[in-house]
C-alpha cells in the first residue's frame, strides 16, 4: 500500500524515504530482527513502537508478546498508522495492536500503563531536541524496563565507485550533500537544538543504564533480486532528490542519466548494483525505582 494514498498528518522530512515504507522494510528487516534481539520481549508484556513506519517491527513485537501481551504504536502521521494496522492484520495480530496518534516532540504519549520495553527505530533524529525525545522514551517505561533505539548506523553503498557515468565517487558525494541537506533541514525548523553527542551518552543522561550498543550488517551482494533493486532505487531517488540543492551540476546530470528508466545508463539495467549498510541499535535500562 503506498502511504500517498493515505492522508497525512505529519510534518514534511519526518516520515519515510519513499512512498512504499513495507517493501523497503522487508529489505531490512533481517537487520531489524538481529536489533530487536537486545530487547529480550516476552510474552504477556507491554511494548512500545515509537514511528512504527510500515509495522515490520511492530509485527515482530506482536509475535513476542503472545496472545496475552499488547504493542503500543505511537506515530504523528496517521497514515503510518493506518499501513501499521493493515501490516498487522496481514500478520494476523492486529488484535494485539492500540495505535496512539502522538507527536514524541510533545513528550510522553498518553498510555494507559508504563510499557516493559521500547523499540523505535529512525524516528527520533526527526524530531527537533533529541534530548527531550529521549526522555519521553525513558518516561513511557516503568522501572527496569528496557530500550532499543536504533539510530545512526553507516550510508549504504549500492553502486561501484566508478559507474562509467559523470566523475567517479558519485555516491561518496552524495552522501556529502545528503548530509548538508539533512543539516539545513534539521537547524531550519525553529526550536531545533544542536544534540552535541552520540545516541549512548544522550541515552545515559536521559536516565538510561547498562547501555550498549550493536549494528546489524546489511550485505545483499550484486546481482540484487527484482524487489530489493527496486527499492535500492527509490532510496536513491528520494536521496538525491533531498541532497539535489547541494550537490555539483555534473553530479545532477550524471543521477539523472542513472534514475531515468529512459536512459541507456538506467541502474536497473546494471548487475553490479549492490547493498551493503549496517544499522545501529542502542539498548539499555532504565533503574528499578
Ligand atoms: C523513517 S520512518 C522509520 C520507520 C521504521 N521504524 C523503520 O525503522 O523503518 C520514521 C517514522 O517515525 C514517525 N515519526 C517521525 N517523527 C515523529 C514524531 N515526532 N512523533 C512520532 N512519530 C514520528 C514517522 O511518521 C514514521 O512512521
Amino acid at each position: 500500500m503506498k502511504i500517498s494514498q493515505h492522508p497525512r498528518t505529519s510534518a514534511p522530512g519526518t516520515g519515510t524515504s519513499t512512498d512504499d515504507p513495507a517493501a523497503a522494510e522487508a529489505v531490512f528487516l533481517d537487520a531489524t530482527l538481529r536489533l530487536l534481539e537486545p530487547l529480550c520481549v516476552l510474552p504477556g508484556e507491554t511494548v512500545v513502537d515509537v514511528g512504527p513506519g510500515a509495522g515490520s517491527a511492530t509485527v515482530a513485537l506482536a509475535h513476542a508478546v503472545g496472545e496475552p501481551g499488547c504493542v503500543y504504536v505511537v506515530d504523528v502521521d496517521a497514515a503510518m498508522l493506518d499501513v501499521t494496522m493493515e501490516t498487522a492484520r496481514a500478520a494476523g495480530v492486529a488484535h494485539r495492536i492500540r495505535t496512539v496518534l502522538h507527536d514524541i516532540e510533545d513528550g510522553m504519549p498518553p498510555l494507559p500503563a508504563r510499557a516493559d520495553a521500547v523499540w523505535s527505530s529512525w524516528c527520533v533524529h526527526h524530531a527537533r531536541d533529541w534530548d527531550a525525545a529521549a526522555r519521553a522514551l525513558l518516561g513511557m517505561l516503568r522501572p527496569g524496563g528496557r530500550i532499543c533505539l536504533a539510530e545512526g548506523g553507516l550510508p549504504a553503498r549500492c553502486l561501484p565507485w566508478d559507474t562509467g557515468i559523470g566523475r567517479p565517487g558519485l555516491e561518496i558525494r552524495l552522501d556529502e550533500a545528503h548530509d548538508r541537506h539533512f543539516t539545513q533541514w534539521f537547524f531550519g525548523r525553529p526550536g531545533a537544538a544542536r544534540p552535541g553527542r552520540g545516541w549512548d551518552t544522550i541515552l545515559r543522561d536521559a536516565g538510561l543504564t547498562d547501555i550498549t550498543a550493536f549494528s546489524a550488517l546489511v550485505d545483499i551482494p550484486a546481482p540484487l533480486s527484482g524487489p530489493v533493486r527496486g527499492v535500492v532505487l527509490a532510496e536513491l531517488a528520494a536521496r538525491v532528490r533531498r541532497a539535489q540543492p547541494f550537490l555539483a551540476e555534473d553530479d545532477t546530470a550524471a543521477w539523472a542519466s542513472l534514475l531515468d528508466p529512459g536512459n541507456a545508463a538506467w541502474l536497473g539495467h546494471r548487475g553490479d548494483l549492490a547493498l551493503l549498510t549496517a544499522r545501529t541499535g542502542f539498548s539499555g535500562r532504565k533503574p528499578e525505582a
